[in-house]
């Protein structure tokens, strides 16, 4: 196994995420504006070449054991399935986070690919509703893509909620029991100052306190903690199979454990979702760089990552490109 990909404080980073596109289709309020983003051109996102080198340079070089595929939403992407066909064979896990859209058309062919997993963003079960925060009437797709991904053995499919405070939060408890009754894991996400637009509002957010004090007037939950370094901490519905989860970036920071990197659309590494500073992989591989130079890179760009975000201090500074650019 080669050396861990370690930083100066002793994570190992065994988890990389690659965002395949900054575009995305639908114009979530708490995400962009209507008017969508000045997206990156072609000649600047790295090709599929480019794409499964560094991914082969993570496996084989240095012990990147995940993989998850990300956006913008990452079925934009065009020939995704054949890009998946050439990355699965490097031999991580391979995943997707996809807001579904396009899903119930390529999920047979991705899992035919070798795409392991994908979890899947859905707010709430209302049309009007998702119309409205979405700005896009297109809830029969994602629940169309959901149950495709179940089919296709894309699983355990997990669904990604963003609470937000007079918006959905009163569909907590609707959504873990159609996730159930569907065996979908339903997780809910504390909302992270990552918008475009810079409009998050800590009090809008719901905290996972709140989701957990939801769900305790319905369900009996026990506790199952986290797998690995996950951000999800998890609890199981008392006397069934099924599992929910809450991702408390802000509330519960899980920086401490931290196990991931990040490689945009536009070949720049991130070591922190928050960071503020990019390494430029992409300029190395144009440059002809050969794969130790670009292993060096990479573990350089590790060696500075800071200890975490500092959400809701005075010392927190927002990265400069928002969550869609970035892949979540
Ligand atoms: P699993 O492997 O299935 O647990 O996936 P995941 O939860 O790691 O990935 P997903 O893409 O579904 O992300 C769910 C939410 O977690 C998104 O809002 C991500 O932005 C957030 N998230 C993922 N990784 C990190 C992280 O390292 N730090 C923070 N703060 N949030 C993260
Ligand atoms: N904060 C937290 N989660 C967000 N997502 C998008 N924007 C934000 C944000 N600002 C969610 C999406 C999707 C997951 C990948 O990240 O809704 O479920
Ligand atoms: Fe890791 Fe940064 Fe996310 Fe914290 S905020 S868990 S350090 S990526």
């Amino acid at each position: 196994a080669p050396p861990p990909l370690v930083d100066r404080f002793g994570r190992v980073h065994t988890d990389l995420r690659v965002s395949l596109t900054d575009r995305c289709n639908l114009r979530c309020t708490y995400c962009m504006p209507a008017e969508g983003l000045p997206w990156l051109g072609r000649a600047g996102l790295l090709g599929d070449d480019e794409v499964v080198r560094l991914v082969r340079i993570a496996v084989e070089r240095l012990g990147v054991r995940s993989v998850r595929l990300t956006g913008g939403e990452p079925l934009l992407r065009r020939g995704l399935a054949g890009l998946v066909g050439r990355i699965a064979p490097l031999g991580a896990e391979l995943s997707l986070t996809t807001n579904g859209i396009g899903l119930a058309r390529a999920a047979a062919g991705l899992a035919a690919a070798g795409l392991g997993r994908v979890n899947v963003s859905l707010d709430t079960l209302r049309p009007e509703r998702f119309a409205a925060i979405t700005r896009r009437d297109r809830i029969g797709d994602v629940l169309a893509g959901l149950a495709a991904a179940r089919t296709a053995g894309l699983g355990p499919v997990k669904v990604n909620a963003v609470p937000v405070r007079g918006v959905n939060d009163d569909e907590i408890v609707e959504l873990v029991e159609f996730a159930v009754g569907h065996g979908y894991r339903m997780r809910f996400i504390e909302s992270m100052p990552l918008d475009a637009q810079g409009a998050w509002d800590r009090s809008a957010m719901v905290t996972a306190a709140e989701v957990l004090a939801a769900l305790g007037e319905r369900f009996d939950l026990v506790p199952v903690g986290r797998s690995g370094n996950a951000p999800a901490e998890e609890w199981r519905i008392a006397g069934t199979d099924a599992v929910v989860g809450v991702i408390a970036s802000v509330t519960r920071p899980f920086c401490g454990g931290c196990d991931r990197v990040r490689l945009t659309a536009d070949g720049q590494l991130r070591a922190c979702l928050f960071a503020t500073e990019e390494s430029d992989l992409r300029a190395l591989l144009r440059g002809g760089a050969d794969d130790a130079a670009i292993e060096a890179a990479w573990r350089a760009a590790v060696a500075g990552k800071g200890p975490g975000h500092a959400v809701g201090s005075a010392e927190f500074v927002r990265p400069d490109r928002p969550m869609s650019a970035i892949g979540g």
